[in-house]
């Protein structure tokens, strides 16, 4: 018999393919990203993220309500801190009145509900814009992660559900992890970046937060000696399984789409949810080719955030999110 099997029969029409679809994207799958600054009603577009804009507390509160209305249940928050507050040791990190402290509670005073999850790093805070401390040209492992240790616990304190280091240093999971339970901060969640990749596609968001590395001779150019090689497979998989020992709840890949084979690899290899975040390049990218008319917007949206599920993600940090939930109705 010729053809052996006919696949197309389950092709025919969109009843028949929603019927035996194997992936669907749902608005509790996403995580939606949010940037934060001073100031009163504030909304700046970043000119290399269009549609999308740094908010004051009172626009963030109002964008929260809108999100949970959308039912989207989750955030990530970032802040962009003014150069006069930043340093080398991250004492602004660490303010109970900071601008990322405000911000979680305003998030939770508009819309209690909400899954507040926060960045933890040093890089909005660094003058040299590094992750991490800077000593003689390095970037301090341990001492770093003492730090995000008292930040973490600080975010906690201010009432996020999770904290997200983004940061890559050796052990701070676990220090982290000890540091809340010894607060007793135990129903505090880490959502950890496992593999980060030292990736060109953090470009806009380092725009967004005025938080590229400096070009300065004492200072690392670029975040490699902590950041993952992308060349590397086997690495990843080690990370992750490290943070899952030392007590994350959640790993997260990143960049999405030229790491999906990651993703798929981790998903694997750990019994706890993994995520993914298209990153702000990944959005230019897509956002440039379609105002050039170069690509559909809607379709390569939905093409990409369905593959990073479908690659074995469960949870998906995007700056579409509110596009794609209204896509879908
Ligand atoms: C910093 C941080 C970065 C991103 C999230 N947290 C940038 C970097 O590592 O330089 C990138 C997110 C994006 O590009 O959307 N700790």
């Amino acid at each position: 018999m010729y053809p052996l099997r006919r696949n197309r029969r389950l092709r025919t029409n969109e009843a028949i393919r929603h019927m035996v679809r194997e992936t669907i994207l749902t608005p509790s799958d996403f995580l939606v990203p949010l940037f934060v600054v001073e100031g009163h009603d504030v909304r700046e577009e970043i000119p290399s993220m269009p549609n999308y804009y740094r908010l004051s507390l009172d626009n963030l509160q109002k964008e929260v309500k809108e999100l949970w209305n959308m039912g989207l249940c989750a955030v990530l928050l970032f802040v962009k801190i003014p150069e006069e507050l930043k340093d080398n040791q991250g004492k602004e990190a660490l303010n109970e009145h900071g601008l990322m402290q405000r911000a979680i509670k305003a998030v939770k005073n508009a819309c209690p509900d909400m899954l507040v999850m926060t960045d933890v790093a040093l890089d909005p805070y660094s003058t040299y814009g590094h992750d991490g401390i800077v000593a003689n040209g390095v970037i301090l492992n341990d001492e770093t992660s003492e730090l995000l240790a008292e930040m973490s616990i600080s975010h906690a304190h201010a009432g996020a559900d999770f904290v997200a280091p983004s940061d890559m240093m050796d052990g701070r999971i676990q220090i982290i992890r000890e540091a809340l339970e010894d607060e007793e901060l135990t129903d505090t969640g880490i959502m950890s970046y496992c593999a980060k990749y030292a990736s060109g596609f953090y470009g806009p968001f380092r725009e967004a937060l005025d938080s590229a590395p400096v070009d300065s001779p004492d200072v690392p150019k670029d975040k490699q000696t902590y950041q993952m090689d992308t060349a590397n497979r086997l690495e990843a998989i080690r990370e992750a399984e490290m943070d899952v020992e030392e007590g994350a709840d959640i790993v997260m890949v990143k960049p999405g789409l030229s790491y999906l084979d990651i993703v798929r690899d981790i998903r694997e290899v750990v019994d706890i949810p993994v995520a993914v975040y298209q990153v702000s390049g990944e959005y230019a990218m897509l956002k440039a080719a379609a105002e050039k008319g170069w690509l559909d917007h809607d379709a390569v949206m939905m093409e990409q955030l369905i593959s990073m599920k479908r690659a074995g993600a469960s949870i998906i940090a995007s700056y579409f999110a509110k596009d794609a939930v209204k896509l879908m109705g």
